[in-house]
């Protein structure tokens, strides 16, 4: 007999995007009239095209596999030299230090948040702030690093950092004389608050990680929809953080790569971590021992395509479709705070986050919105406890939907 992963019991109901998708289907059957009306602000998926260059540089690898004097089968599971070179320069212009070799090319950022775990130990203290993308949590429970979850879906033996409105959705490192985190998540442009930490923010973050040897675990995938030139666009812009920190990015969001599948990890050199016989080992190593034994890179294609992004056509394809979704944040973002709603967000990311009218708790609003006005949204909850009271709408969609959602908002608030 087979025994299964027991953790994956623990598991609170489905993950999230599913569920919303379940509860759509269902109102679907039930409402045609509603399914005609239907826009989706919910799952943050891009609608756009991708930008020409990548197209044609898909197009073009594509034609390449097609003769044998330029095929190519297995690639470097690290990903291509020519894309971990485009990648490391982009950081090198801005003056950050990332070597070619510090860049692991992936099937996308959500993979490598959760598959970062493989090289961590079970016994590591975790700090994950809440509300948050729920990925970070539901691997952690998957590799066992957790006990059951309470009533409110917040499982024993990991530590949540909580953001609100007071601290702006941007959570302190804990203060002195609790226990040190051995591992914390961090998330900004933040899925789902919008929030962006301050270069001081941040900047507390690294202190703490260098004073109490806490490995952090940066996900910077909305960093391209950042319109502020103070705010930090990775953590390696904070001294000492390549002491301290991964950096996951993601092709998804800004080059609408959702479909394409394509995201990188930063894994610096400098990095360490300790066994548990107390010896230090650069995490480097264990990340790539763990890429060549378990993936087989990303397809030539997409990795070409990915690599336009860096072109100045792509470049410039790339900003245009970043502001077209922060043009749709800004409609959006002034419907709800016009409708009188306590508003974050949607200023330097593609995520509004607003709280519930009159303290209606976030899957009941999320039901409301569906059957009353045919929108989608994402609840609050979903995304933690102290998510709950508030919902996320989603910035990713074409200009008419938003404008539409902005007047359905109106009627319903
Ligand atoms: C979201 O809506 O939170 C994102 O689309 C999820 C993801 O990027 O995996």
């Amino acid at each position: 007999m087979a025994f299964l992963n027991d953790n994956y019991l623990k598991l609170r109901a489905g993950y999230l995007f599913p569920e919303i998708g379940r509860r759509v289907n269902a109102f679907c059957e039930q409402d045609p009239a509603g399914k005609a009306r239907l826009i989706r602000c919910g799952i943050g998926d891009v609608t756009e095209p991708l930008p020409a260059a990548a197209v044609e540089a898909l197009r073009d690898a594509a034609a390449e596999l097609g003769h044998r004097e330029t095929f190519r089968g297995y690639g470097p599971e690290q990903g291509y030299p020519f894309l971990r070179a485009a990648i490391a320069g982009e950081y090198r212009q801005r003056g950050l230090d990332v070597a070619d070799d510090e860049v692991f090319v992936s099937d996308g950022s959500k993979c490598d948040c959760g598959n970062i775990l493989d090289i961590l130990g079970p016994q590591n203290r975790i700090g994950i702030p809440d509300p948050v993308y729920p990925v970070y949590v539901d691997t952690n429970v998957m590799a066992g690093h957790t006990g059951e979850a309470d009533a409110h879906g917040a499982y024993a033996g990991l530590h949540y950092l909580a953001g609100d409105a007071a601290n702006g959705f941007v959570p302190p490192p804990p203060a002195a004389g609790e226990p040190p985190l051995d591992v914390a998540y961090l998330c900004f442009p933040n899925n789902p608050t919008g929030a962006v930490a301050t270069r001081e923010q941040l900047a507390a973050w690294v202190a703490y990680a260098v004073e109490h040897d806490t490995l952090l675990l940066f996900d910077a995938a909305y960093e391209a929809y950042i319109q502020d030139p103070a705010l930090p666009r990775s953590i390696y812009e904070i001294p000492r953080a390549r002491e301290v920190a991964i950096e996951f990015r993601s092709f998804s969001k800004n080059g609408g790569f959702t479909g394409v599948r394509c995201g990188f990890t930063i894994v610096p050199r400098t990095l360490t971590a300790r066994a548990a016989d107390g010896s230090r080992h650069p995490l480097h190593a264990l990340w790539n021992r763990r890429m060549s034994t378990k993936f087989n890179g990303v397809s030539y294609p997409v990795q070409r395509a990915a690599e336009a992004l860096y072109t100045t056509a792509g470049k410039a394809q790339v900003a245009a479709l970043i502001a077209h979704y922060m043009g749709n944040a800004a409609i959006l973002r002034n419907a709800a705070a016009g409708a009188g709603l306590r508003v974050f967000g949607g200023e330097n990311a593609p995520y509004i986050w607003a709280q519930t009218p009159a303290g209606t708790d976030s899957w009941t609003f999320f039901d409301r919105l569906l059957r009353e006005q045919n929108v989608v949204i994402t609840p609050g909850s979903g995304f933690g406890r102290a998510g709950e009271g508030w919902f996320r709408i989603s910035a990713f969609n074409s200009r008419a939907n938003v404008e539409e959602v902005a007047r359905r908002l109106a009627k319903v608030l």
